[in-house]
C-alpha cells in the first residue's frame, strides 16, 4: 500500500497521519480569554522542540468551516497559555473539555477541573494535573489553506510545577505520572507498560 495524503481528503489524511505517528503525548491546554472566562482543551499534536531554550509547540486545527479554536483566540490575547500533562485519572475530564463549547463557558466548570493561579502567566493551571509547564507565546505558525489551517503554537516554558510525589532523583518519574497517550480512532495507551533499554556507549 502506497499512499500520498495530498490526494486524500482531509478526513482520511488526519487519519492516516494520527495512526501512523503515536502514541502522541497530550497537551492539557489552559488558557483565559478576553472575557475573562477560563478555557482548557487537549492536544496530541505536541511535542517539545528544544532544552535551552526551553520550547515547547502543539499544532491546533480549524472547525471544519474555518472558525478558531478558543484556545488560539485566547493565546493570540493574552500571550501565554499552560500546558498541563494528561494522567489516568483526568482522562474523563480530559475528553469532556475537548467537546465544542461557546466561548463564554468555563470548560474547568464543565470538566469538573480546579483553577490555580500561575507564577508567571494569566492562564489558569489546572490544579488535579501534577505537572503545569506556565508557558509565554514565542511564535505561531501557519500552515494550510482556509477552511482547514493548522497553526503551530511554539511557547517557551518559564516554570514547570510539579507535585511531589512524582520528583526523585531531580527527574520525573514515568512510573508515578501515569501519563496517557494518543493513538489513532478514539484509542489512548497507559504508560505502565515500560521497558529500559541502555544506549551503546559512544567513544
Ligand atoms: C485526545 C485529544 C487530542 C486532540 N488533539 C488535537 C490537536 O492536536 N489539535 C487540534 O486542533 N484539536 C485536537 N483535539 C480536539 C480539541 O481538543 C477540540 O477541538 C476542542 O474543542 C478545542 O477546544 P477549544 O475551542 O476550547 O480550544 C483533540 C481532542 C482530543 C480528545
Amino acid at each position: 500500500m502506497k499512499i500520498d495524503p495530498s490526494k486524500l481528503d482531509w478526513r482520511d489524511a488526519h487519519e492516516l497521519l494520527v495512526g501512523a505517528v503515536l502514541p502522541r503525548p497530550i497537551a492539557f491546554v489552559s488558557t483565559i480569554g478576553e472575557n475573562g472566562v477560563n478555557n482548557v482543551a487537549p492536544f496530541s499534536f505536541f511535542t517539545s522542540i528544544s532544552v535551552k531554550p526551553a520550547y515547547v509547540g502543539f499544532s491546533v486545527g480549524r472547525y471544519r468551516e474555518g472558525r478558531k479554536k478558543d484556545t488560539l483566540v485566547n493565546i493570540e490575547f493574552s500571550n501565554d497559555f499552560v500546558i498541563n500533562i494528561v494522567t489516568e485519572e483526568l482522562i474523563d475530564a480530559m475528553n469532556q473539555a475537548s467537546k465544542d463549547y461557546p466561548s463564554d463557558v468555563d470548560e474547568f466548570k464543565e470538566a469538573g477541573l480546579t483553577p490555580v493561579k500561575g507564577d508567571l502567566v494569566r492562564s489558569p493551571m489546572v490544579a488535579e494535573s501534577p505537572v503545569n509547564m506556565e508557558c509565554r507565546l514565542v511564535q505561531i505558525m501557519q500552515f494550510g489553506e482556509a477552511p482547514r489551517i493548522n497553526n503551530f503554537v511554539i511557547g517557551e516554558v518559564l516554570r514547570v510545577h510539579v507535585k511531589d510525589y512524582l520528583w526523585m532523583d531531580n527527574k520525573i518519574k514515568a512510573d508515578r505520572l501515569k501519563a496517557v497517550g494518543r493513538l489513532g480512532e478514539e484509542l489512548y495507551c497507559r504508560t505502565t507498560d515500560m521497558f529500559e533499554k541502555k544506549r551503546p556507549l559512544t567513544l
